[in-house]
Formats: C-alpha cells, sequence, structure tokens
C-alpha cells in the first residue's frame, strides 16, 4: 500500500508539472469527448488539465482503477473533492490534488465533468449479462433507490453517485473500502456492503458496469 501511495504522489507531482507546462493553454473540450452536445455549457477549467493523467480527456479513465468522472453528479462530484481535501475520504494522491482547490475551482471543475455527458460504451447491455440470483436482485433494487432517479430520491439524489457505467473495478474496490470500514465514512454504504458476501462485490460491479443509468444530462 505505501508503494501504491508512493506511485500516486510521485505520478501527480509529474503530472501537476507537466500539466502547468504542456497543457496549460490547451483549448477547451474536445470534439471527441463523450457527448459533445453538452460540453460547450460548461467551459473546461485549467485545474482539469492535471486531472486528465489519470482521469482521461474529459472524464472518460482508460484505468482500471480510476474512476470515470464524466457525468457523474455535481453534488456528489463537489462533496468528494471536498472530502479529499479534508481527508474525511482518506486517499493520499486524491489528498495532494485537492489541497490547493478553491471552492470556486471545486465548483467549476464539478460542473464541467457533470456536462461531459454519461459514457457511451458499445457494451452497454442493461446490465443484462451479468446473472444476479434472487438475493442479488432483491438488493439491486435496494440500490437503485439511491442511485437512480425515482419517485423516493428527488430532493437527495445529487448527492448519490451514478454507477451505471462506472469501471467495474473500482466499483468493486470501493465496496470493499465501505465494509473495512476505514477509507470512506458513510453509514449508509457500511449497511449495505455488510450484506455482501465474497465475490458479491464483483458481480454487482460488473452488473453496475454494464448498465446505463436513466439519469442524462439534459433530462433532469
Ligand atoms: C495520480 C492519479 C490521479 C490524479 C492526477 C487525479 N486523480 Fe482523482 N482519483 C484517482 C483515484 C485512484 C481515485 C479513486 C480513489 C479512491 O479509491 O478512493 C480518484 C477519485 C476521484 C474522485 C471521486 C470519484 C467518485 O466516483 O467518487 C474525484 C471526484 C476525482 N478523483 C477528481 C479528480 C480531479 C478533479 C483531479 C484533478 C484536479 C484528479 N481527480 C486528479 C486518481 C487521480
Ligand atoms: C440509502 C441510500 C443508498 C443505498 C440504498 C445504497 N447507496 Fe451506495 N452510496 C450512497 C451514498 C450517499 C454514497 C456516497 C458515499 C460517500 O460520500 O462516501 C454511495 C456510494 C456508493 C459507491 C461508491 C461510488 C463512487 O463513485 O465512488 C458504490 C460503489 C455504491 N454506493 C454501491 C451501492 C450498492 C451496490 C448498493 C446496493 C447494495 C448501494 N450502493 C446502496 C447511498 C446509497
Amino acid at each position: 500500500m505505501k508503494t501504491l501511495a508512493w506511485i500516486i504522489a510521485l505520478t501527480i507531482a509529474i503530472s501537476v508539472f507537466y500539466g502547468q507546462v504542456s497543457r496549460g493553454a490547451k483549448t477547451p473540450a474536445s470534439k471527441d469527448s463523450a457527448s459533445s452536445a453538452t460540453t460547450d455549457k460548461s467551459p473546461m477549467p485549467q485545474v482539469v488539465a492535471q486531472c486528465a493523467s489519470c482521469h482521461g480527456e474529459n472524464g472518460v479513465s482508460n484505468t482500471r482503477y480510476v474512476p470515470h468522472l464524466a457525468g457523474q453528479r455535481r453534488s456528489y462530484l463537489m462533496s468528494q473533492l471536498r472530502a479529499f481535501h479534508d481527508n474525511t475520504r482518506r486517499n493520499p494522491g486524491m489528498h495532494a490534488v485537492t489541497m490547493p482547490l478553491s471552492e470556486k475551482s471545486i465548483e467549476d471543475i464539478a460542473a464541467y465533468y457533470w456536462a461531459q455527458g454519461q459514457i457511451e460504451r458499445d457494451n452497454t447491455d442493461g446490465g443484462s449479462s451479468v446473472n444476479l440470483d434472487e438475493k442479488l436482485a432483491e438488493l439491486v433494487a435496494k440500490c437503485d433507490r439511491c442511485h437512480e432517479p425515482n419517485e423516493y430520491n428527488q430532493d437527495a439524489i445529487q448527492q448519490y453517485p451514478i454507477l451505471a457505467g462506472q469501471r467495474r473495478e473500482y466499483l468493486a474496490h470501493e465496496m470493499r473500502d465501505f465494509q473495512s470500514k476505514h477509507m470512506r465514512d458513510n453509514q449508509m454504504m457500511y449497511a449495505m456492503t455488510d450484506l455482501l458476501i465474497g465475490e458479491e462485490v464483483d458481480t454487482l460491479a460488473a452488473y453496475y458496469e454494464n448498465r446505463r443509468s436513466a439519469d442524462r444530462v439534459g433530462s433532469r
């Protein structure tokens, strides 16, 4: 774990340095973004150039354990950036990158990524290629009460992350973090992940990666 923390810290140092030198003058959101129709709404804050080395251009991650940010809900993104900054979500790499961020840049970054829209992926099939047993099918209905738009969560939904389309390795990693109860502080997610045993975590992660959220930019 220590080695990983060092690698992350080093990558950040390098990417911050080169980000300023070579990406500083980059033009906003390129045409091949996840949803080019919406990119004009939120100009790319300069600081986002530093995030691309890990989270990908426009927030579409090419790295297994690094989450996509494109199309993620705004309030959720802001809450996580603040949590990394305050170390209540404990990740040394993300703590380092969020330390210098002002409240204004946190808002701009969240608006920018949300406006990128969800990732269109060829293999998104409604989750149907992953077989859920009765227990997991019942659980997914519970997960969706918070994570997907519905009649119960209209006011709170912006606080909950979209899971559908997110990288499966990342989703599984986060569920195990909640199970261990020392990386992120959230009682609801502690309770939910306590219900999962062993590989059920990976099954649910694969299921959500294959699904498409009903929540789309512009639809709410
Ligand atoms: C060195 C690689 C790296 C860089 C650079 C980086 N991140 Fe991250 N980011 C990560 C990793 C790894 C995670 C997952 C952390 C975890 O497991 O808790 C993450 C998580 C996040 C999350 C939480 C997403 C979620 O779904 O909960 C947000 C938001 C985020 N990063 C935003 C940013 C922003 C904004 C920048 C640029 C200012 C940035 N990151 C730069 C590696 C990086
Ligand atoms: C009562 C509401 C609620 C329910 C039910 C719920 N979650 Fe969550 N979930 C949350 C909240 C809130 C967060 C953000 C926690 C934080 O800020 O650290 C979250 C975060 C997550 C994350 C991290 C995503 C990311 O981008 O970092 C995963 C994965 C997740 N939930 C999976 C599930 C699964 C699977 C279920 C069902 C077994 C479930 N959740 C049920 C509220 C809920």
